[in-house]
């Protein structure tokens, strides 16, 4: 059924722009009802969470098989990271491509970002960095991270100051994941655009190239979005194009990598379109599932719900404290019934979060067992789980601490990585 005509009925007064507005906010497909997934809101009615083989047909991209991970560890000489063992990057496009240029000795390079909409980032905007760490190591690529404060002003309705100052403070914990100084340039929009005509050259060719009806089709702006928001895919786009930063590439085409969660896929869906238009190559991605909310993976992990997240500032205290009264339990009312039935690992937050975080396949495989044959209690599982995030956090934290103006700076300036051409 039409979900916006069921609506009309009910309130006859609001436009249908209005009413489209009030669904997307609810995270509601206005044609179908169905959970939706976009750069601003996950939602899923199903209790195990969104429905990844329907994303992947409906965005078209491909599942991560046994055989692209068999040919990346022939290739690299590495086992492939636990989020891949795990499914958690689970769907790509041409990664074949790029395995085909690293076996060929030819260049590539990583691009990830951020948007800081608050200081304190939480668990689930880790996935991506983590795994970039991982990537740029196995492959000693030059890594590109844009911090959009501009996106947070116009989604967030921040001041500009405010915004560089949380692009600073989010730029400490992503230093605090590892990057290679001498490989990583990390930039806020708000900062490097003035500096940096190519960027915004780069920009204002993209925005040539994409219609008003093509962004309403991909983000569904409404007319009453404000113009800010319907030019500013172009400018997270801008980065998968390795002429915009000609001090790393020296003007090269070089083939561009994105990994990220699945939500951000739209902006490089357009930017595919847009890549060989402009004489470039079609970025490559690797989209990562979403980490849950401690309630469960009905929807993502936000900041706007502190309840829902642990954050990177969160103490060993406070971890504890919110796995025990919000982590969602896939375990029975009674003992009793838990002892017979077993518990149910598929919805259980505990182990689905163990599933990103335990590096050991044996132990979470054990874990797994013990669970669901009843042998462990939801509380004995919460307990494994806070153990591995007090030691995850607590080493952020002590990274980050390290991570100071000056060093944050040293990553900001826009420089030489040493890139060349042939390895
Ligand atoms: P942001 O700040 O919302 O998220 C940063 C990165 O974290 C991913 N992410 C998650 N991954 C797994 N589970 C979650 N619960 C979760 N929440 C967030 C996002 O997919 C993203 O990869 N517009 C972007 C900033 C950006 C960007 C990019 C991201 C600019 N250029 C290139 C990726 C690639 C944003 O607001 O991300």
């Amino acid at each position: 059924m039409n979900t916006i005509n069921y609506l009309r009925s009910f309130f006859p007064g609001r436009t249908e722009e209005e009413i489209i507005e009030d669904l997307s906010l609810l995270g509601i497909d206005k044609e179908t009802g169905e959970d939706i997934v976009t750069p601003w809101t996950v939602q899923s009615d199903h209790e195990t969470g969104v429905d990844y083989d329907k994303l992947i047909e409906k965005f078209g991209s491909t599942r991560i098989e046994e055989d692209l991970l068999k040919r990346f560890e022939k290739i690299t000489g590495r086992a492939p990271h636990r989020f891949l063992r795990r499914g958690i990057f689970f769907s790509h496009r041409d990664m074949n491509t790029v395995l085909d240029l690293y076996e060929q000795g030819k260049p590539f390079y990583l691009y990830t970002g951020r948007g800081p909409s608050s200081e304190a980032m939480h668990l689930g905007h880790l996935i991506s960095f983590m795994f970039c760490k991982w990537l740029q190591d196995v492959f000693d690529v030059p890594l590109v991270i844009q911090v959009t404060d501009d996106e947070k002003l116009l989604w967030k309705n921040l001041e500009v100051k405010e915004a560089i100052k949380l692009a600073h403070e989010n730029s400490k914990d992503i230093i605090a994941c590892g990057f290679n100084p001498d490989k990583t340039f990390i930039f806020s929009n708000f900062e490097h655009i003035g500096n940096n005509p190519e960027f915004y050259q780069n920009i204002i060719l993209i925005q040539s190239k994409v219609t008003f009806n093509q962004v309403r089709g991909i983000f569904g702006f409404v007319e009453s979005d404000a113009i800010g928001k319907i030019a500013f895919p172009a400018t997270q786009a801008a980065p998968a194009l390795s002429t915009t930063f000609p001090f790393i590439f020296k003007g090269e085409k070089v083939q561009c990598l994105i990994p990220c969660g699945i939500d951000q896929d739209p902006y490089f869906r357009m930017t595919r379109d847009v890549a060989p238009k402009l004489g470039l190559p079609k970025p490559a991605l690797l989209h990562s599932i979403f980490f849950p909310a401690l309630q469960g993976s009905r929807t993502k992990m936000s900041a706007s719900d502190s309840t829902s997240a642990i954050f990177l500032t969160d103490s060993a205290e406070q971890i504890k404290d919110k796995v025990n009264k919000y982590a969602f339990s896939g375990g029975r009312a009674t003992v009793e019934e838990h002892r017979k039935e077993g518990g149910d690992c598929e919805v259980d937050t505990s182990y689905q979060w163990l599933k990103f975080f335990l590096e050991d396949d044996q132990k979470l495989e054990e874990l797994r067992k013990k669970y669901t044959s009843g042998e462990m209690l939801t509380g004995e599982l919460k307990k494994e789980l806070i153990d591995v995030l007090q030691a995850l956090v607590g080493e952020h934290q002590k990274r980050r601490s390290e991570a100071t103006d000056e060093i944050v700076n040293k990553f900001m300036v826009p420089r030489d990585l040493g890139f060349a051409l042939n390895k």
